[in-house]
């Protein structure tokens, strides 16, 4: 790093990094202190400054024994973050993109809660590949099993009411917000302290309303700000979709059938249709990756005609 920041190039390595024009990325390893002091810390800053990218490394126990901040990042990290390097598109650059994934659970008592089938896995991807495009990504999901995609501001949330106020807290200074979790619209009315005893006959559940989170976003949207729901739907797809993008104020609706075969809750893959005011982008079965991506495009359009 100290040779790089400053121009030494005396062996195979140093000259190869110094003479090659490809992007460079650097992942530093080393113990804490050395990783802290002021003369490693200024030569990655002027690294930064020279256009490379420095991959943080992360805090655990060192091969020194030491535990601290100077772990080499994970390799899902480095691949995460080698990927992003080669990707060509940086259609979302400069815009803050909020996304929100996964499921709410309301609690019932200290042992159960409601909840739904939301793996996080569409709401994921669209977050890695919004950050693959350029964007500054805050991502907002509900419980999940999920590794947070490589430089995304990840905020996690179990209740519909934690995620609205998570939302709420950042949504003014988003340029564009895709909402793909699965929102609980009902929560138990009351949170037994203890845990519910079982007794003999049947047990009524009595539950209110939560926030509608998307409505509320729709009812408060700055001007340019693109908002972006889903859909998930059962019967009349497209008919009820559109019904919830012009009731809440949204630029564009995603809408995936809950019936079809490879769509929908947990799969890798989803066939989804977008929906905007004037106009309808009816993609082939795909990953969720793939469709991530084509989603990022359509909203970077809308942002640019806004921002226009
Ligand atoms: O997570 P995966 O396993 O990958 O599955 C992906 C998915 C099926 C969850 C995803 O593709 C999807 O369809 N997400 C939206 C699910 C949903 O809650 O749909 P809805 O039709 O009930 O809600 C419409 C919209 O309003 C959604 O953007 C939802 O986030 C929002 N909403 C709903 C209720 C509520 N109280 N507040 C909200 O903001």
């Amino acid at each position: 790093i100290a040779k790089v920041a400053n121009g030494i190039a005396d062996d195979m390595l140093t000259t190869t990094f110094l003479a090659a024009k490809c992007k460079k990325l650097i992942a530093p390893a080393m113990n804490t202190a050395m990783y802290e002091n002021p003369v490693t810390q200024e030569n990655l800053e002027k690294c930064r400054r020279f256009g490379m990218e420095i991959i943080e490394p992360e805090s655990g126990r060192l091969a020194c024994g030491d535990t601290g901040k100077g772990k080499l990042a994970s390799v899902e990290d480095l691949f995460d973050a080698v990927e992003r390097a080669c990707f060509t598109d940086d259609c979302l650059k400069g815009y803050h993109v909020l996304v929100t994934a996964g499921p709410t659970i309301e609690a019932m008592d200290p042992v159960r809660f409601l909840s739904n089938h939301s793996s996080g896995k569409m709401g994921f991807a669209i977050a890695k590949m919004a950050q693959r495009c350029g964007a500054d990504v805050t991502l907002v999901a509900g419980p999940n099993h999920l590794k947070v995609p490589y430089g995304v501001t990840y905020v996690p949330v179990t209740s519909a009411r934690s995620m609205m106020d998570a939302i709420c807290a950042v949504s003014e200074t988003q340029d564009i917000i895709i909402k793909a979790a699965a929102v609980a619209d009902y929560r138990p009315k009351t949170v037994a302290k203890e845990k519910m005893k079982k007794g003999d006959g049947e047990l009524v559940l009595e539950l209110e309303r939560n926030p509608d989170i998307l409505a509320h976003l729709g009812a408060h949207k700055p001007a340019k700000q693109v908002l972006c729901g889903f859909a998930m739907e059962t019967e009349n797809v497209l008919f009820n979709a559109r019904k919830k993008l012009n009731k809440k104020n949204l630029d564009m609706i995603v809408v995936n059938d809950l019936r079809e075969e490879g769509a929908g809750f947990a799969v890798d893959s989803n066939r989804v249709t977008i929906i905007e005011q004037d106009k309808e982008t009816a993609l082939p079965l795909m990953s969720k990756e793939d469709v991530a991506y084509e989603l990022c495009k359509i909203v970077a359009e809308k942002r640019k005609e806004k921002d226009a």
